[in-house]
């Protein structure tokens, strides 16, 4: 059956507000909100374990102030696991009144404010995000039906994992083809000041790890180091920090697209304590070489979280920087 927008949506609608008061879906808002768009319209939507997974999913469309009928709405919210709080969001469908139809304790309605005044089990309460329309929930290829670009779908799915890994190893080809992504990576006057180590010899990570304080990927089978060398690109100019950062980028997103986490140390590895010097004393790396970042690279235990990120608007705009209103 095809249905028009305004169908589908007040199809939805009528399916949710005939389930207030349901008990069932406490603790489930995305499977309410999903089933009440499905189930009402006999379509399949691309579903997510979380809503805080959906919100990212549609981030590209995210708008926040009042939102419209129809729309997904969404919020941070901790919620309890055995490994503690954690952020899978909580979500609703907007009516035409600015409230949202959601489950919490039960299917209800609320202002889409006032639900930030609920209390999850945690003791924690929702935090606004925003909405998408439901045009871009039910756009089942993103960006008006183009077929979305698998590798902007990596990049924007990338995150910095640093729970526990797996103790699966990882195959010497993958830590070879994500070096060769990092050596692919640009660099000033393509002076190309980056080097690599890999590192999956257990004897060799224990070393390692017994020089990294506080730890980092202490479970991860293979870690890759970071080399950098300050050689002058053009002038007195070095950019040896832009090609290493680039390097890195392009190593964290073919660990994602391999399958496995990481994470960018380079906080307190170049800290006053001098812990990459110590790393590679232990590597045999010369002189003239510095040990700047550690990527722990193996397939994560634990959940992967996303951190908040601001919103498009604020930070990128087009043709001019907004004026101030
Ligand atoms: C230059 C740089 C240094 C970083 N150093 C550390 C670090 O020492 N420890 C850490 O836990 N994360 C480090 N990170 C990761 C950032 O904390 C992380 O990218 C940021 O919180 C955003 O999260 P996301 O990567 O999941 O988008 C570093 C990132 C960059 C770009």
């Amino acid at each position: 059956m095809n249905y028009s927008l305004t169908e589908i949506t007040h199809n939805m609608i009528d399916w949710a507000m005939a389930h207030i008061g349901d008990k069932s879906y406490a603790g489930w808002c995305l499977s309410f909100i999903e089933d009440a768009l499905e189930i009402s319209n006999d379509i399949e939507i691309f579903g997510c374990d979380s809503a805080k997974e959906s919100c990212e999913m549609y981030r590209d469309a995210l708008r926040t102030g009042i939102p419209e009928q129809g729309a997904f709405v969404f919020y941070d919210c901790l919620c309890p696991s055995e490994d503690g709080p954690v952020n899978w969001g909580h979500c609703g469908i907007a009516l035409d009144d600015g409230s949202v139809i959601h489950a919490w304790d039960k299917v209800r309605i609320d202002h889409y404010l006032d639900v930030e005044a609920l209390t999850a089990l945690t003791g924690d309460h929702p935090k606004y995000i925003g909405w998408v329309p439901v045009t871009r929930v039910l756009a089942e290829k993103p960006h008006d039906g183009e077929a979305r670009n698998p590798l902007l779908d990596l990049i924007l799915a990338r995150r910095s994992y640093r729970g526990k890994f797996q103790s699966t190893p990882v195959p010497r080809d993958d830590l070879r083809s994500i070096m060769e992504a990092g050596l692919a990576a640009p660099s000033g006057c393509n002076k190309q000041t980056t080097s690599l180590i890999a590192v999956d010899d257990p004897e060799m990570l224990q070393k390692l790890r017994a020089v990294i304080q506080p730890p980092v990927g202490e479970t991860a089978p293979a870690m890759i180091c970071v080399l950098t060398q300050r050689i002058c690109a053009y002038r007195d100019r070095c950019f040896a920090v832009r090609d290493y950062s680039a390097a890195i980028e392009n190593m964290l997103l073919a660990i994602k697209a391999l399958g496995y986490q990481s994470c960018w140390y380079e906080g307190h590895i170049t800290d006053v304590d001098r812990i990459g010097a110590q790393m590679a004393k232990i590597l045999g790396v010369p002189d003239e070489y510095e040990l700047v970042c550690v990527l722990p690279v193996g397939v994560a235990l634990d959940e992967i979280r996303s951190p908040k990120k601001k919103a498009f608007d604020e930070r990128a705009w087009f043709n001019a920087f907004p004026t101030v209103e």
